[in-house]
């Protein structure tokens, strides 16, 4: 039986080979979150009640190209060694995936937007593919800011010496609570300014930004927009007026939830400052504007596609956008379902109040995408 990691396993899928991914956990597991293009076959529960014939039972309800690999996925990638062991006796090349579901949380691919009126500008989105989260790099000039960084710091400083820049400036659009941030982490192996908005919240030294202030990373122009709401120091930025960073307060299908900083009671408040930065803020910038967003719901593709959309198709999809003001923190509080995992810690190391430690962040992060609301 073989292995295979998480990076070998993505760096197979970015270079485009056809692999089929059998997800092996039950059903409700893999519609929370899965791999994308997996194909889910549930037997975790009855190979580990020792039915081992279940694979090949399995195996009799679909049609694999069997000149394909095949990589066994499960939570924590034991029970995935069985399936793979089965695979390969019925003459598969199979793999199991080290870690499972879990490991995978760190995968992450790169897609590049491009910027129509700032020509010697490139702008990365960089996806953290096993957790839904969504950062970006902006060069312009040699120069470079990342905002919202959500995956090892080595991946941002590769590509900014891969692309000839020097990171500047790290962003962060708010306190996030369902990863670690690498904000501190990124400006410490780089010597970047730090910057969010003014906030009581965090215990730590960084630039304080107020409404329409201005960072320049190049010939680029950031301007922050302040959007209280998901979160009360959350700020959306423009990137000369063609593309919004919008964090948690705006999404591609949906958007963010309020009450990840005040609990439940709070949810309504936090309704309301979230519709009044989203109609009175987001929604007047122009129309052709790219909402480029803080997460995503669905699985991450490979196939380089900027998870992105205009200001317009966004405005026009989301039902939301179009109830009253009472409607909506009437409703927002009846569409939050289950919190992030660990989200009180995460909050908390995120603030600066509590320490990782050598807590690897991954056993706080696991799981789903939980920032917007259902
Ligand atoms: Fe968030």
């Amino acid at each position: 039986m073989k292995e295979i990691s998480q990076e070998d396993l993505r760096e197979r899928l970015v270079a485009g080979e056809s692999i089929t991914l059998l997800d092996i956990r039950e059903m409700d597991e893999f519609s929370d979150w899965h791999i994308h293009g997996s194909l889910n076959l549930p037997m975790y529960n009855a190979i580990n009640a020792g039915q081992h014939g279940i694979v090949k039972e399995k195996m009799r309800e679909v049609t694999l190209d069997a000149d394909k690999p095949v990589v066994a996925v499960c939570r924590m990638g034991n029970t995935s060694k069985v399936a793979a062991d089965a695979l390969q006796s019925m003459g598969y090349d199979a793999f199991s995936l080290i870690g499972g579901i879990f490991r995978w949380s760190n995968a992450w691919t790169e897609a590049r937007i491009s910027l129509s009126t700032a020509k010697d500008s490139t702008l990365f989105q960089i996806r953290r593919n096993g957790k839904g989260c969504l950062s970006y790099v902006f060069g312009s000039n040699g120069e470079a800011a990342v905002v919202d960084p959500c995956v090892d710091v080595s991946v941002y400083t590769s590509i900014a010496e891969r692309e000839g820049f020097k990171i500047v400036h790290v962003l962060e659009t708010h306190v996030h609570a369902d990863h670690v941030s690498r904000a501190r982490a990124l400006c410490e192996a780089t010597g970047a300014r730090l910057s969010m908005r003014d906030n009581d919240r965090v215990q730590f030294e960084y630039n304080a930004l107020h409404d329409r202030d201005e960072i320049k990373v190049g010939t680029i122009t950031i301007t922050a927009a302040a959007t209280p709401g998901h979160t009360m120091e959350s700020v959306c930025f423009s990137v000369d007026g063609e593309v919004l960073l919008t964090g948690d307060t705006l999404f591609v299908e949906n958007i963010g939830r309020p009450d990840l900083e005040k609990g439940d009671a709070g949810a309504g408040a936090g309704a309301r400052a979230l519709y009044d930065s989203l109609h009175n803020r987001v929604l007047k910038f122009d129309d052709d504007i790219t909402i480029c967003p803080g997460h995503t719901s669905s699985s991450i593709g490979f196939d380089g596609a900027p998870i992105a959309g205009g200001l317009r198709d966004i405005s026009q999809r989301i039902e939301l956008l179009r109830t009253d003001k009472e409607d909506f923190a009437k409703l927002i509080p009846e569409l939050l379902g289950a919190k992030p995992p660990n989200f009180e810690r995460v909050i908390a190391i995120n603030e600066g109040k509590a320490e990782l430690g050598w807590l690897d962040p991954l056993e706080l992060e696991a799981g789903p995408n939980r920032c917007a609301v259902k």
